[in-house]
Order: structure tokens, then sequence, then C-alpha cells
């Protein structure tokens, strides 16, 4: 094991993947939708849902599982766990259900919300603690189970949604391999997509209301959200290259969020990174919001595909709307 330092690197990676498999042709008798319009216009073969058995957590515990096996670390010697979803099991969090799940005692465990760009955001907040020392051995996951907020009447947006956990363990170093991140935020853009609270006015009193109701399934504006992606992914991957000092001709490895195959292609056109550099996996997993890069990433560690010393650049966006983008060096 390195010795322990103020940097830090991935030692260990997982997944969990939802047990039931939802094909486009499945989508086909739920809605009206064709196999032909969604590999055309998304890449998207197949998606994996939960069945009513499993949940954010039980995903989240299987994943970290698997992460914490890969690094052979055990769950106590996690200090933290970082649970970055939008569709927790329990609004006040679902991380502590995840560290009681795991046996992980000594950790202490926190949600993050940043929808799509959720992963990107955690890795760059649990850097923050293991640069100041402050933790020694992070578990991060994404995860997500959009289809309890899908509404699957609308077909626009039901035949784009998948579910899945992917974990990353993070531990100190002495030499620092993430080397850049960049975080943004455009909040007047949050009506292009959302899953938002509707109250409905409830007298408590003769003088007091409140406001009580249920979230609303996801609404979205696919053509506005698809501006968005490919006007500022580029722009953000390229600052975050520009800070790193490096160029996107140094980049060994891009794993975008698993949105759409159009806007991965339009990404890559647009830095000069070529297709075989772009992790993909949106055929078979749709788009699993936090769960998306950590799948992808998992994916190509588990097939052997990052050196060491290569050069990865994560980038995340979506509903908020943010956008968010690491460089590491594997
Ligand atoms: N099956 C068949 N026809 C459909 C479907 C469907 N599932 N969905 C829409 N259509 C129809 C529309 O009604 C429209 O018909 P019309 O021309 O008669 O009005 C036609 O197909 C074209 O619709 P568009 O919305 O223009 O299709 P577009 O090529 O833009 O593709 C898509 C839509 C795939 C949603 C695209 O806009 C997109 O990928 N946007 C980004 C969405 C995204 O990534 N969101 C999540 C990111 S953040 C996060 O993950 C939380």
């Amino acid at each position: 094991m390195d010795t322990l330092g103020n940097g830090l690197k991935i030692i260990g990676s997982g997944a969990a993947i939802a047990d039931q498999t939802l094909t486009n042709q499945d989508l086909s008798q739920i809605v009206e939708t064709s196999d032909e319009w969604i590999q055309s216009r998304t890449g998207m073969r197949q998606r994996y849902v939960c069945s009513p058995h499993e949940s954010l957590t039980s995903l989240g515990v299987r994943a970290g599982q698997a992460a914490l096996e890969m690094a052979g670390l055990q769950p106590q010697d996690l200090d933290l766990i970082i649970l970055a979803t939008s569709t927790p099991d329990d609004l006040f969090g679902s991380a502590a259900q995840i560290q009681g799940g795991l046996g992980a005692c000594n950790a202490f465990a926190f949600d993050i919300t940043a929808a799509c760009s959720g992963f990107v955001v955690g890795l760059n907040t649990a850097a923050q603690f293991l640069r100041t020392g402050v933790y020694q051995r992070i578990l991060l996951i994404g995860g997500d189970v959009l289809s309890r907020w899908v509404d699957w009447t609308d077909r626009t947006t039901c035949v784009l949604f998948g579910d899945g956990a992917g974990a990353v363990i993070l531990e100190t170093q002495a030499v620092d391999n993430l080397l850049a991140f960049e975080m943004c935020t455009d909040g007047s853009m949050n009506g292009c997509l959302n899953l938002a609270y509707q109250g409905y006015p409830q007298d408590l009193t003769e003088s007091k209301s409140i406001a009580q109701g249920t979230y609303q399934p996801i609404a979205m504006n696919g053509r506005e959200v698809y501006r968005f992606a490919v006007a500022r992914v580029p722009e953000i991957i390229e600052k975050v290259l520009f800070k790193a000092e490096l160029t996107s001709a140094d980049v060994d490895w891009l794993i975008l969020h698993q949105a759409n195959q159009r806007i991965m292609d339009s990404v890559g056109d647009r830095l000069n990174i070529p297709s075989e550099k772009i992790i993909s996996n949106v055929s078979r997993y749709g788009n699993t919001s936090a769960a998306s890069i950590p799948l992808a990433l998992n994916e190509a560690v588990q097939a052997g595909k990052f050196k060491t010393g290569d050069l990865l650049v994560l980038a995340g966006f979506g509903a908020g709307v943010t956008w968010a983008a690491s460089v590491l060096r594997w």
C-alpha cells in the first residue's frame, strides 16, 4: 500500500445491476414507440429496472460490497460513505441504510443530490476529505432508481431511464491522481428537467396552513437538455483540461454521463476525441442518472482497459441544471 499523504486514488470499483431487463420491444408494448426510434435517437437497446423486491439501498449495498472486495478492504475499514442519488429510499437520506447494510460501523455516511452529475460531484467532494487528511478511505456510490419516478405513459421520457448503482473506493496516497475538477450550476434552467414536489394547501388552524403533496413524475424538455449538454459539456472538459495543463489530445479515456449516444458522439467530435477512447454502455443500461459514470467506469476496469498512468476525463450533466468534470490519472 502507498504511503498515506495528501493525494488520492481509486483502489476498487463495483456495480449492481437491477434485476429486470426492459428492452425496447417491451417499451413498445407500454407506449407508442419502436425499437427503431429509440435506437436511432438514443443508441439504447435495453435498460435494467428494479422489481418491487429491490431498492436503492439493496443496489448500493451490492455495489459497495463489490468495490470493497476489489480493494481488498473490510467494511469497517471505511471512514466515510458518500451516496450520490436523487431517488433515496428515505428522504432523510439512504447512505445511512447502506452503511448499516454493509456493516461499515466506523463510517460516517451522507447523501448528496446532484442528479446525473452526482457521481462526479461526489468524487470531487470526497477528494476534499482525503486531501485534508480527515478521512483515509471513502466509499463513493452513485445510484438511482428512476423507474419509480418516470411517467410510464410519457414516451418522451420513459424510454430513456434505467436503474442501477456503481461504486468506487478512494484512498489517500502521497501522489494526487485527481489532477483537476470543475463544477457548474445554472438554476435558471431548472424547468428543463425536474422531479418536483407539488404541495396542496391544507389548513391547520383558521389562520395557519401548510402544503402537503408528493413528487411529480420526471418532466423534461428533451431538446433543451440536448442543446445544453452538447454546448456545456465540451466547454467544461476543455476548461478542466486547461486547469490540469493538458489538452484533449492527452486524454486516454473519456467517461461521459450515459444519457444518449448522440450526445456522447457530439461531445467527442467537438473535442476531437475518437470514439475508441469514449467509454459507452448506454445501449445496455440506458440513462441510469448518478449510476451511469461508475457503471461505465467499473465495466472498463473489469475489462482491463485502463493502464497505470492513463488519463481519464469524467463528465456528468443533468437536472439542476448542473454539470461537472474531473481529470484523473489512473
Ligand atoms: N417513440 C416514438 N416517437 C417519439 C418518442 C418515442 N419514445 N419520443 C418522442 N417521439 C416523437 C415526438 O413526439 C416527436 O414527434 P413530432 O415530430 O410529431 O412532434 C418526434 O418523435 C421527435 O421528437 P424530438 O423530441 O424532437 O426527438 P429528438 O430527436 O430531440 O430526441 C430525445 C428526443 C432522445 C429525448 C433527445 O432530445 C435527448 O436525448 N435529449 C436529452 C435528454 C437527456 O439526456 N435527458 C437526461 C439528461 S440529465 C439526466 O440524466 C437526469
